[in-house]
């Protein structure tokens, strides 16, 4: 039988009226937890303590370390080493480290983002020892339950007490999954409260964009203006031969036709798929094609000095689709289909699947536009404060 290995590190301690056990794992929940983690420091450091319990999902320095002194999150307290595996056994891993760690800190609360196998993990051991759920990210829908992060959002909604949803689009999907809008307090998971608050990401990328200017990648990669921004790591891209090949013909085919640099960095996942999934042809290729320049993951200052002077953006990423509309750059989105429909709908993002055609088609179509507009989709950037006030609140 498996005995979670759990270190605790003790190395944050706040005094507060309420405590939330907060669960980060995967590479974008570490960078949303800077959002929350300041707004606790800036404004309700007397009133919050959180305890953050990192599953370890994520581990390589650069998918994981690299943001904590960068973004000034809190070191986790608690780190379960989970690594990678199977999703179940992944997921069975976490939920039995953080049961434990719920059963020891007694919290008012457990707060989770978004839709990866840890917000799960948090979601089941929470709602299971009658702890209230926070789910931040809340009602965003691909309508597509093949996809691992589906079936993750859809039960993290439904365990949860408060629902904090970015978007309007989000708030709708809740409320014809049957959430109300117009419940009482006192808020439970039998009486849940769903909130349309704008989007943490939005406070981010507000609050990192001027510190990012300082960055050196650009210079350091040679980067010329209107450079292609491009990254990749959704399972069923990397792990399917035929997708990832029409992604990388496509994009080698951009960088010869445009003579655009394209700069990728790479997720852990794809540089293991590309070995196994792109023919030897493809790879010489692309290896031998000056323009395109293949990079470890970078820090998310960088990606966003990346984002602030690329000319397009092309990605399977949900964070970095919505950070290139922050940072007004068309996207090309590498999916089927998005959470993020707001974006698509504008017009500044189009659908290409995994398709070749479609990618340079929609490449060439946005080297024609110049009216794009980026209205105000996500919010004033204060989104962090509300939901904090909104768990001091209803669960404190
Ligand atoms: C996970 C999330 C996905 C999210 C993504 C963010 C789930 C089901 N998926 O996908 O929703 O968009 O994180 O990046 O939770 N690996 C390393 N080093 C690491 C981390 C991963 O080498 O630090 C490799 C391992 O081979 C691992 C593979 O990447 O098996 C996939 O990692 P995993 O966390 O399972 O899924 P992601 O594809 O990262
Ligand atoms: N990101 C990063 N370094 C990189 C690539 C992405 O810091 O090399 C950031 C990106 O800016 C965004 C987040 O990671 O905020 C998105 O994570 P990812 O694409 O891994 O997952 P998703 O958003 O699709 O769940």
């Amino acid at each position: 039988m498996f005995t979670c290995q759990y270190k605790p590190l003790n190395l944050y301690k706040a005094q507060g009226d309420m405590k939330i056990i907060t669960i980060i794992g995967a590479r974008p929940q570490i960078i949303k937890a800077a959002a929350i983690s300041r707004a606790i420091r800036e404004k309700y450091a007397d009133k919050i303590q959180e305890i953050i319990v990192h599953t370890g999902q994520h581990y390589d320095e650069n998918m994981s370390e690299v943001f904590f002194d960068e973004l000034k999150i809190p070191r986790p307290n608690y780190n379960l080493q989970v690594g990678s595996g199977n999703h179940g056994l992944q997921t069975a891993k976490m939920l039995e480290g953080i049961e434990e760690i719920i059963l020891k800190e007694k919290p008012n609360a457990v707060l989770v983002y978004g839709d990866t196998n840890s917000t799960v993990a948090g979601g089941l051991a929470a709602s299971k020892l009658l702890i209230p759920l926070v789910h931040i990210e809340a009602g965003l829908r691909s309508f597509n339950k093949s996809m691992p992060e589906e079936i993750n959002r859809i039960a993290c909604d439904h365990m949860s007490t408060l629902l904090f949803s970015p978007t309007l689009q989000g708030l709708d999907n809740l409320k014809k999954e049957g959430f109300k809008t117009d419940n009482k307090a006192p808020y439970t998971i039998d009486n849940p409260r769903v909130y349309h608050c704008g989007d943490i990401m939005f406070d981010n990328s507000l609050y990192f964009s001027e510190l990012a200017s300082d960055r050196s990648i650009i210079k350091e990669l040679d980067l010329k203006p209107g450079f292609v921004l491009s990254t990749i790591h959704r399972n069923n891209n990397t792990d399917d031969p035929k997708r990832l090949t029409a992604i990388f013909e496509a994009l080698n085919s951009i960088t010869e036709q445009y003579q655009k640099q394209l700069v990728l960095p790479l997720h852990p996942r794809t540089h293991k798929m590309m070995d196994q999934n792109l023919p030897a042809d493809l790879r010489k290729k692309i290896e031998s094609n000056q323009l395109i320049k293949i990079i470890p993951p970078v820090s998310f200052l960088d990606v966003i000095a990346l984002e602030k002077n690329a000319g397009i953006v092309v990605t399977d990423s949900g964070g970095v689709q919505k950070e290139a509309f922050f940072f007004q750059k068309p996207c090309l989105i590498l999916r089927p289909e998005t959470e993020w429909v707001e974006i698509v709908e504008n017009g500044n993002a189009i659908l290409c699947d995994a398709d070749k055609d479609r990618m340079l088609n929609a490449f060439a179509a946005f080297e024609k536009r110049t009216d794009l507009t980026y209205p105000n989709l996500f919010g004033d950037g204060k989104a962090s404060e509300f939901i904090c006030g909104e768990i001091l609140q209803h669960l404190g």
